[in-house]
Formats: C-alpha cells, structure tokens, sequence
C-alpha cells in the first residue's frame, strides 16, 4: 500500500522550497503525495503555486490581512488538527521557519504523526532574533521526526541541541534545487528598466525591523538614491501593511528608486542575475545570491546563515543607516571590494536537496 505524505506550504518562500520536494515525491511509486496549502499567504503563495504547476488538494485560506499571531497559530492549529483527523497521512513534510511550520509541527505531535522538518537546525541562539521564527524552528526541530539539514553547520547545531545524529541527514537547501531549475529556463525582468544603469536590488520584510528599524532602512536607501542617480534601485515591496506603508511614504517619490508588488519567481530570479549587489533582510535571498554571484548586503544584526558571511560574499549591515549606506557606497565605488564579494560561491546546496530528501523517506518506508 501506498505511504501518504502531506507537504505543507504556508507561504512563498516554504512554496518555493517545497516545490522540488513535491516533485521529486511524486516521482516515487510508493508516495501518494498531497498538498496542503495553509495559504498563511495568499497571492504571493499563488504566484509561486501557478509558476511550478501546483495544485493543492486541501487550501485553508487561512490569510487575513495584517494577521496577528496569536490569532493566525489558533486558526491554523484547528484548522490542521481537522485535516490530520480525515487524511491520516503517514507522514507530514513541512519547510522552514513560519507560522504554519511551528503549528503543524505542534498538531502532528499531538496526533503523533511523524514530521520531516526541511531546512533543518537553522539557529541564531538568540531566541527574540529573527521573531519569530527562531522560536518556531527550535519547536520544530524539537518535534520533528527527520531533520533534513541543509548545512555541515545546521546538523551541528542539532546535535549541539541534543537531536540524535542517525534522524539528521546533510541534504543541501532545496532553494538552490529551485534556483537551478529556474534559472536554466530563458527569463525575462517584468519591470521596465534603464540597461545602461547599474541595478541594485532591495527586499525587506522582517517582523523585528517593524517600525524604528525599518524606517532607519529606508532613509538609508533614500541617502543612497538620491547620492546615485546614475543607479537604479528595484525593490518589490513586500504587502505586509507595517512594511508598504511606510516604504512607499518614504521611497514612493524618488525618480530612481522603482518600488513594484511582489515579482513573479522567475522575474525575481532575472532581476537578481541582473543586479550589481542586493540588499536584504531575507533568508532565502541570502542563499540565492550568493550561488548566482550576488553581493548581499543583510540588513540584520544577525543571521542563522554564517556560511556565505564566512566566505565573505555576504555582509551583515543591520537596520543601521549608516552601516547601510557606507557599505552599499563601497560596492558602487570600489571595484576591488565589490570583486571579492562577488565570487559566485554556493554554501547552501548543488540542486540535489529534494532527491536526497525522497531517498531517505523511500529506504524508511521500504
Ligand atoms: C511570513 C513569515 C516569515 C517569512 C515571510 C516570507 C511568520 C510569522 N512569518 O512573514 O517567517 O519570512 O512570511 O515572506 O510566519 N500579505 C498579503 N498577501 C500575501 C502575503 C501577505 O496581503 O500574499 C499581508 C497580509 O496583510 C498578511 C501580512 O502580509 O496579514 C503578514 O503575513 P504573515 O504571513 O503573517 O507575515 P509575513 O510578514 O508575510
Ligand atoms: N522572491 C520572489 N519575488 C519577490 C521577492 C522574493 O519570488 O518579489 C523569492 C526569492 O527569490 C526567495 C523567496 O522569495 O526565493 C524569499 O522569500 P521571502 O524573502 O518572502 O522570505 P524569507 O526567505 O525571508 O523567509
């Protein structure tokens, strides 16, 4: 008899790393594979369910706008708890770090059906830092049955936690699965652009940067327009109102700076081939870039992603104005600089993640 696995998604970047895993899944006789959409997002999950020709056998719908999380936990966790109650899946695959990983992580357990956590052991070790998602990996990772570890460092962060060596495998990020796919097919920037300008790229969205940060962010990146008006500046602005808002307050007006809703995947991937360097506080931008040749600038104090820090493709430049704005300067100017940052190095994966992820559930179930 067939297994049945549920993959779940909540938001675009789970969507975007689940999708390998989806595939690679439904290539195996024994799986009988479903989809579970939380649509904790709702149009960016879409724009990346469309782009890879997923369609979800259950939606929640659970997205309201500007969700609070209190609210968001307590309907998903019923909501879930429903779904595990008729479905009885074998086992449940869930990505990351959101909301919807740490609730279906929790609603498995009490269910006691089995998790496999992708990107796994992921840590800052500081617990407020990023908010929430620190939290809601450790209870993840806590709960989880596999632990698909994308890094040597992820798997020591496990064990250090006390996870048994035997339930971590070393897997690479399914992201860099994603980008390889992606990039191979031909791209086309969906925003018009000036080609004989340098582009710089920008997204932001973190909930700890909400308000004082975040608006430091942004007159950072309004000093740096208005200082280079032969740059042009993209950033797709994430619809979270605590970040539009005062994103399009700040930078709507300046000639350079070209703010657009969330880009389709392959726009954005065509986008970042054609960006001089980016600036972000995402984490799967951290992993992208890098592999594509990308300076990143990371606008955190921290990140759980040392790896390409440590290889000196990214730097960590917080929600600090000035820290920002020296170091985006030093890469527009100074072309030694901007060329040992720009190596092309890929610490998080070679494209094989999902087939790994696949063969350790195939010899389990076999
Ligand atoms: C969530 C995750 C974060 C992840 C990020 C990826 C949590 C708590 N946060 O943050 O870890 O890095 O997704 O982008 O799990 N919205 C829309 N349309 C959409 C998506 C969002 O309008 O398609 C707006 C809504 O007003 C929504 C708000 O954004 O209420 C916040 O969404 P939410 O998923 O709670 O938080 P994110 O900031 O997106
Ligand atoms: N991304 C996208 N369109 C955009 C911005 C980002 O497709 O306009 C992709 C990006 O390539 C990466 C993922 O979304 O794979 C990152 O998602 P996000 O920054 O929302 O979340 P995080 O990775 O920080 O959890």
């Amino acid at each position: 008899m067939k297994k049945k696995i549920i993959c779940v998604i909540g938001t675009r970047p789970e969507a975007i790393k689940m999708a390998p895993v989806i595939l690679a899944l439904k290539q195996e006789p024994w799986a009988d594979v479903k989809v579970l959409a939380t649509a904790q997002h709702r149009h960016m999950l879409d724009q990346v369910l469309t782009f890879f020709d997923i369609k979800p056998d259950i939606d929640l719908d659970i997205m309201r706008p500007n969700q609070a999380l209190a609210a968001l936990t307590a309907r998903l966790l019923l909501a879930i708890d429903e779904v595990l109650e008729t479905e009885k899946p074998d086992v449940v695959l869930v990505q990351g770090d959101t909301t919807t990983v740490m609730t279906v992580a929790l609603a498995c357990f009490y269910r006691a059906v089995p998790i496999g956590h992708v990107e796994a052991g992921l840590r800052t070790w500081d617990i407020r830092n990023p908010f929430p998602e620190e939290a809601n990996r450790v209870i993840a990772g806590k709960l989880a049955r596999w632990h698909f570890a994308p890094t040597e460092g992820s798997r020591q962060n496990l064990l250090k936690e006390g996870i048994a060596d035997r339930d971590i495998l070393v897997t690479g990020n399914t992201v860099i699965d994603t980008l390889l796919m992606t990039a191979a097919k031909p791209l086309e920037i969906t925003v018009p652009l000036d080609d004989s300008k340098r582009l710089v790229m920008v997204t932001s969205h973190r909930r700890e940067n909400f308000g004082e940060p975040f608006r430091n962010i942004c007159q950072a990146l309004k000093a740096l327009a208005e200082r280079n008006p032969d740059v042009q500046f993209l950033y797709p602005v994430h619809p979270n109102p605590n970040v539009k808002d005062v994103a399009h307050q700040v930078l709507g007006a300046i000639p350079n700076f070209i703010l657009c809703e969330p880009l389709d995947y392959a726009p954005f991937v065509a986008a970042m081939k054609r960006a001089h360097f980016i600036l972000t506080d995402s984490g799967g931008v951290q992993e992208e870039a890098p592999a594509l040749g990308k300076p990143v600038l990371v606008l955190r104090d921290e990140t759980e992603r040392p790896e390409a820090v440590e290889q000196g493709v990214v730097k960590l430049v917080g929600p600090n104005y000035d820290l920002i704005v020296r170091e985006a300067q030093r890469l527009l100017d100074d072309d030694k600089a901007y060329g040992e940052m720009a190596r092309g190095v890929s610490p998080y994966g070679d494209g094989l993640a999902s087939k790994r992820i696949a063969g350790t559930l195939r010899e389990f179930f076999s």
